[in-house]
């Protein structure tokens, strides 16, 4: 080898040294410009009459993600009763409402948050329709929703056998009669659930469940008022709690019944439900969720 390429080889190796070893990489990584990583969260919801709307804008603000409204081709305009009569006729026909195409582009999104009115028990059917075009294998799930009485976990259960290989969290819902309490409860719900950093409100556990007394019977009546699908329904047991300002109290019901003419014939036994009641101080009491 002569002295010319010793030196070169000499310089080549200062040189890698010089832009491999960390120190160098560090300052070609602070040289670089800051680069906001690629978002990761898409807020995706079906709304009619704008309850789930208003908290997957709540979502989406505290989260700073993308949000996509999915639009039917031919939208539920119609009132509560033209909308179970269109739902019921398609179930009969078998056929699911068409959507229009998504413009977001789901392979972007590690994690989807997913928000739908709860009809009939489970996620309504543009949501249906969604979950048989796409493929959410690998995804996280985080479902939200509103409804009249409840339905969240019913939904998410339908969702884990719609989209098996997904990952379904545990999800946020909310009584349309309650979305003053929503734009909090979302704060605590994302800061709970690890999307956002922050101050959890850490509670209690529920207390040992027992038999309703009458003053507790009054209070899950209070909470019932006169919301229809609940007329039928009384309290057997509950637990309670603590919570900021006031008790929250977790009902066990049944539908109430009427004895049976003949004791010899067999009857479907009751069925349960988990009823949650909050107290605030100085307020009347409201019911937050039924898990049937
Ligand atoms: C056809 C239909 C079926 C419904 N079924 C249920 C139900 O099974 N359980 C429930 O708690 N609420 C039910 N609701 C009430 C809606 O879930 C509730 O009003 C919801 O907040 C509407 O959301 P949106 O404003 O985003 O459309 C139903 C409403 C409609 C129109």
């Amino acid at each position: 080898m002569n002295t010319k390429t010793l030196m070169m080889g000499i310089a080549w190796a200062l040189l890698l040294a010089i832009v491999c070893c960390p120190a160098a990489q560090a300052q070609k990584k602070r040289n670089k410009p800051y680069k906001k990583p690629a978002q990761k969260a898409l807020v995706l919801y079906y709304s009619q009459t704008s309850n789930t709307k208003a908290v997957a804008q709540e979502i989406a603000k505290q989260l700073k993600a993308d949000i996509e409204e999915i639009v039917p081709v031919k939208p539920y305009d119609g009132d509560f009763q033209a909308t179970i009569d269109r739902c019921k006729q398609d179930q009969k026909d078998g056929v699911k409402p068409e959507i229009k195409p998504l413009k977001s582009k789901l392979k972007k999104y590690k994690v989807i948050f997913l928000g739908f009115p709860v009809w009939f028990g489970t996620y309504a059917p543009p949501i249906a329709t969604l979950l048989d075009k796409v493929d959410l294998s690998g995804k996280t799930i985080v479902p939200f929703c509103t409804f009249g009485s409840g339905g969240l976990e019913s939904s998410a259960a339908y969702l884990g056998q719609a989209q098996p290989k997904a990952k379904i969290l545990d999800g946020y819902g909310v009584r349309a009669a309650r979305m003053d309490a929503m734009p909090a409860e979302v704060d605590q719900f994302l800061k709970a659930s690890g999307f956002v950093k922050g101050k959890v409100v850490k509670l209690d556990d529920f207390s040992a469940s027992h038999r309703v007394s009458n003053d507790e019977a009054a209070i899950y009546d209070a909470a019932i008022g006169d919301y229809p699908m609940m007329q039928n329904t009384r309290p057997l047991f509950v637990a309670s709690r603590s919570i900021p300002d006031g008790t929250e109290y977790l009902f066990t019901a049944c539908e109430k019944r009427k004895e049976p003419v003949d004791p010899n014939i067999a009857m479907r036994p009751p069925k349960e439900m988990q009823v949650y009641v909050i107290v605030l101080d100085g307020k009347a009491p409201v019911f937050t969720k039924v898990v049937r």
